[in-house]
């Protein structure tokens, strides 16, 4: 069947056309198109929902008329519509699920609203030439620029939440301290570059829960921490790059143990990644080598927030709700 994924929850808007066939096999992207407003972000310093709203959109139907031309479809082929329904941004959501309604209104398609969390762990089953085969029960981390997240993923549908942050999401701390570090946003990139010439124990951060025997994380102290010494020093680029080195450490350390940990406790037999963190290299590399089972992990084009991964959500946990019973949901968890 081809599904066409809607994603519009935070800044980016993504539009995807996939062709699924049998829940034994991954998904396969016919075309994935996806329109930044990154660059209205950047000057912001972070984003203004108002602004992510208005780019949207703008960019909502042209998004979607090239992912239709790129898989040489019209919208007549396609099968199933899949929206991401939140959680997110209000007006962002709402661009999505309108769209997704219309369609639905207009040329009588089905709809699945999906859970934008759930949305980054299924980016694991997009047929790749690198990726590995998921394994139920699964433990699933979800890091992003909004979440951080460890969920027990027993089987297609049956998922339950085990713990998350209990303050900012990993992405947002590396957002807030790539601000105080006069980075530009989004952070998490540009902390994972300039760590790259860090000196290993020039600082020491704290590893915030690291011990705690839930399975929660919390990395507002952690900022705390960076203010505190970014507000002693006369920052220099070499003090950045140490800075960011040792901030991209503590935070794969606390990710990394937790996650083994519930691997553990559940019996895992493979740990799925998804979210915006999970295209940090040290994340990636360090998690693999670590895990006594099989780690996947979406190649990063598909890490960040995208349309594919919402349209294979769609499909292994495929249930079609009527379209005036849909609503954006900014608040949903799992
Ligand atoms: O999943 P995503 O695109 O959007 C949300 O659902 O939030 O994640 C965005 C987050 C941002 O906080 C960004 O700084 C972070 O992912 N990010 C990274 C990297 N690439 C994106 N963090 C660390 N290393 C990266 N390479
Ligand atoms: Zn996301």
């Amino acid at each position: 069947m081809l599904i066409l994924g809607i994603e519009t929850s935070c800044d980016e808007t993504g539009v995807s056309i996939i062709n699924a066939s049998s829940r034994q096999e991954k998904v396969e992207v016919l075309s994935n198109v996806l329109s930044s407003s990154l660059p209205i972000h950047s000057t912001t310093g972070g984003i203004i929902p108002e602004n992510a709203a208005r780019e949207q959109l703008k960019y909502m139907i042209p998004t979607l008329e090239q992912a239709l031309k790129k898989a040489n479809l019209t919208l007549e082929k396609i099968d199933s519509v899949a929206v991401t329904y939140g959680p997110g941004l209000i007006g962002s959501l709402l661009v999505g699920v309108e769209t997704a309604k219309t369609l639905s209104f207009t040329k009588s398609l089905p709809v699945v609203p999906v859970n934008h969390l759930i949305g980054h762990v299924y980016a694991n089953f997009i047929k790749t030439e690198s990726n590995g085969e998921p394994i139920f029960p699964a433990i699933g981390l979800v890091v992003s620029g909004g979440h951080t997240d460890l969920i027990l993923i027993k089987e297609h549908g049956k998922i339950k939440w085990i713990g998350g942050t209990r303050d900012d999401a990993a992405g947002e701390a590396m957002d807030k301290i790539g601000r105080l570090l006069q980075l530009p946003y989004p952070g998490g990139p540009h902390i994972e570059k300039a760590a790259l010439s860090g000196r290993p124990g020039k600082f020491n951060f704290p590893r915030p829960m690291i011990g705690s025997a839930d399975f929660d994380f919390s990395f507002s102290g952690l900022k705390a921490a960076v203010y505190r010494e970014v507000n002693s020093l006369k920052l220099s680029p070499q003090d950045i790059s140490d800075i960011s080195l040792e901030v991209e450490e503590s935070i794969v350390d606390v990710l990394i143990v937790k996650t083994l940990k519930a691997a553990s406790k559940y019996d895992a037999k493979s740990i799925l990644l998804g979210g915006g963190v999970s295209a940090n290299q040290k994340l990636r590399e360090t998690l693999t080598n670590k895990s006594p089972v099989p780690v996947i992990i979406p190649p990063k084009i598909f890490c960040t927030d995208n349309g594919a991964m919402i349209a294979a959500a769609a499909f292994y946990n495929y249930k079609e709700i009527p379209w005036n019973k849909i609503d954006a949901n900014p608040g949903l968890h799992f």
